[in-house]
């Protein structure tokens, strides 16, 4: 199916259903679930064939499953990527896809807008090992040029950035990594793969938590990367098979099941996510409300240009600061308070006290993090609902 697949071109919605499909020789019409750690070898000689890479087959699970391989197939074929690897997270991800291919000595240009853990890979952990890192702000293209070095390998950005919904100028910022002999790695959760194809763009690798909206319905961790085979062969492929964040079978079949309903969860939800913005921007208790397509977003033009749609979140600044945030949020009854996102159901955060909390105020200011700021990951119920349940925490955030 997957050759076939790739040779007639089939469009994402029907490869997210069939594509990467392999079949035992039961025939079974739901992918294979194959819980197994390792494989038996018909004769010493094919174990030691393939342990040479001299013999196709699977050797163990932290190498590669059958499952994992289908759920690493379909992500290829939505993504229009060479290779891809799945991890048991979306930081297992993030870490390998920098670790794998830096080294003492080596030097990271990185967004400073970046989810909190993936800010610790590049603020904290890098530099540990020897690699040096600059943070930029994002929009600033003559930022991500000055912050270049002869060391520099490695330029890392997610776009929309969590929670600001600040949007990056991908061709521009991977012109400026290759001309310095630099790689652009994107963190592609917020636009998901149905809304923005960063490859399109130049990027030289792409990397999910699949926790989000490829799972869709808040069940299993897992997180892959996308690149050209040959990246992937010469770095990240040993580097997960030595060091073992491998996904497991069970995450990689809800994945494979989750891909079959992507589209749909995502057109759902960034259109009710769209209407939400709208709804908010009009309230009074509302001072800011940040959403990639509407016209007063600062990359309002650049995010029409390299996304398909403004994506399923929403961040809005309370008037009121914390208090009425707190409030707000506590009065609703639809809307989870929960800090995941992409989920099924609708989840509300306040950034600078979760996922952002352990960064300085200083830190968070320059990130547009303010103490009245909420983020919203709009599921799928009801529009009207969602926006009944909002109307409710706006009238609870004003009573003071
Ligand atoms: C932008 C971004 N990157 C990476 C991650 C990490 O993913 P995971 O929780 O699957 O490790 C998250 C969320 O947790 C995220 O929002």
């Amino acid at each position: 199916m997957a050759a076939d697949a790739a040779r007639r071109k089939l469009r994402p919605a029907t490869q997210l259903v069939h594509g990467g499909t392999t079949r035992s020789s039961f025939g079974e019409m739901s992918e294979a679930m194959f819980l197994t750690q390792s494989f038996a070898y018909p004769t010493m000689e094919a174990a030691e064939a393939r342990f040479k890479g001299e013999e196709p087959g699977f050797i163990y699970s932290r190498f590669s499953n059958p499952t994992v391989a289908m759920f690493e197939q379909r992500m290829c074929l939505l993504e229009g990527a060479e290779a891809a690897r799945a991890t048991a997270s979306g930081m297992a991800a993030v870490t390998a896809s920098m670790l794998a291919q830096l080294r003492a000595g080596d030097h990271v240009v990185a967004a400073r807008a970046l989810f909190g853990s993936c800010l610790f890979i590049v603020e904290n952990l890098l530099p540990q090992f020897g690699v040096a890192t600059t943070l930029v702000d994002g929009a600033d293209l003559t930022q991500w040029k000055n912050a270049v070095r002869k060391e520099t390998r490695v330029f890392f950005l997610e776009s929309p950035t969590n929670p600001g919904l600040e949007v990056y100028d991908l061709q521009s910022i991977a012109d400026i990594a290759h001309n310095a002999g630099a790689r652009l790695v994107v963190d592609n959760v917020f636009a998901t793969p149905m809304l923005q194809r960063p490859f399109e763009f130049g990027a030289d690798m792409v990397v999910y938590s699949a926790t989000k909206h490829i799972d869709g319905q808040g069940r299993c961790l897992g997180g892959v990367i996308l690149a050209s085979q040959a990246l992937i062969e010469e770095s990240i492929h040993n580097f997960l098979r030595q060091t073992g964040p491998a996904m497991s079978p069970f995450n990689a079949w809800v994945m494979l099941k989750g891909l079959e309903t992507l589209p749909l969860r995502v057109a759902r939800q960034t259109e009710s996510a769209s209407k939400i913005a709208d709804f908010l921007a009009e309230q009074i208790g509302i001072a800011r409300t940040l959403y990639p397509f509407r016209k007063d977003h600062p990359q309002a033009t650049l995010a029409r240009r390299q996304m398909t749609g403004g994506g399923t979140l929403v961040s809005f600044d309370v008037v009121g600061g914390k208090a009425a945030a707190f409030r707000l949020a506590n009065a609703l009854e639809v809307i989870k308070i929960s800090n995941n996102l992409g989920d099924a159901k609708s989840l509300i955060t306040h950034p600078a006290t979760t996922t952002h909390q352990r960064l300085t105020p200083e830190a968070r200011a320059a990130m547009g993090i303010g103490d009245g700021m909420l983020r919203l990951s709009v599921g799928l119920e009801d529009v009207d609902d969602l926006i009944d349940d909002l109307a409710a925490g706006l009238a609870a955030a004003a009573r003071g």
